[in-house]
């Protein structure tokens, strides 16, 4: 099987250039790939492009259907036919504040919808530098994931990594990937665990990370952005 790629496209690209590049990759009909887009998007493509598998970016924490101006529940995505969504990138943990405890809330809500949540983790760079990042991931791992679930996918995804062009060495990646993958929590609790990287992923730099050992997969941010980028990683 193909290793797992997801696109993340965060806030970019109007509708019209995401409608674009939309038809672009259908006519391509990529395998184990799929893309995060803006949520104004998702029922609308979900509709139009049925190749192609979408993914939510964010779900609420709270559940149904309500009052709740603004929120988006993952009971709502759900019926918009999408079978994914992220749940603590490291962009709403720092912009909106996510803790552990928002981002396993959401999770749940996930696996109770009937959606698989890729939950983010990653150290920022102080946490790197001061050697304590194993605790901190763990920390994380421990906090964030869905109570219970039959599987879900883990991105880990350095926060000195993102959108910067720094990518950790090959022994920085083999020990984090080794030791999410033999995390006693993750075993426990779901029955399929897949494991994806994300930060500074590009066409020269996929074939090497996927290379790794423990390695399911790629979350790519800007360069997914490309068609040229794209097409060079899902080859
Ligand atoms: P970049 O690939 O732009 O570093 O972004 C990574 C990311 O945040 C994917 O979720």
């Amino acid at each position: 099987m193909k290793p797992l790629i997801i696109a993340n496209w965060k806030m970019n690209l109007n509708l019209e250039k995401s409608f674009a590049m939309m038809e672009y990759l259908e006519k391509s009909s990529y395998e184990n790939f799929m893309i995060a887009i803006s949520a104004p998007y998702l029922a609308y493509f979900a509709k139009s492009f049925y190749k192609i598998k979408f993914c939510a970016q964010d779900v609420s924490t709270v559940e149904g259907y309500g009052a709740y101006t603004g929120e988006m529940s993952a009971d709502l995505i759900k019926s918009c036919k999408i079978s994914h969504s992220i749940v603590g990138h490291s962009e709403r943990r720092q912009l909106m504040r996510d803790s552990n405890m928002v981002v396993q809330k959401k999770a749940d809500n996930c696996i109770k919808a009937g959606i698989e949540p890729i939950i983010c983790v990653g150290e920022n760079l102080e946490f790197r530098r001061d050697g304590n990042y194993k605790e901190f991931i763990f920390q994380q791992i421990n906090e964030s994931i869905p109570r219970s679930a039959d599987s879900f996918i883990v991105a880990y995804e350095p926060v000195w990594s993102i959108g910067t062009g720094i990518v950790p060495t090959t022994e920085e990646l083999s020990e984090m990937f080794y030791l999410i993958k033999h995390h006693p929590k993750l075993i426990r609790v779901a029955k399929n665990i897949q494991l994806v990287y994300g930060g500074s992923v590009n066409s020269s730099n996929c074939k090497h990370l996927l290379s790794i050992e423990n390695i399911d997969g790629l979350l790519v941010g800007s360069a997914s952005l490309s068609k040229k980028e794209l097409d060079l990683i899902l080859s």
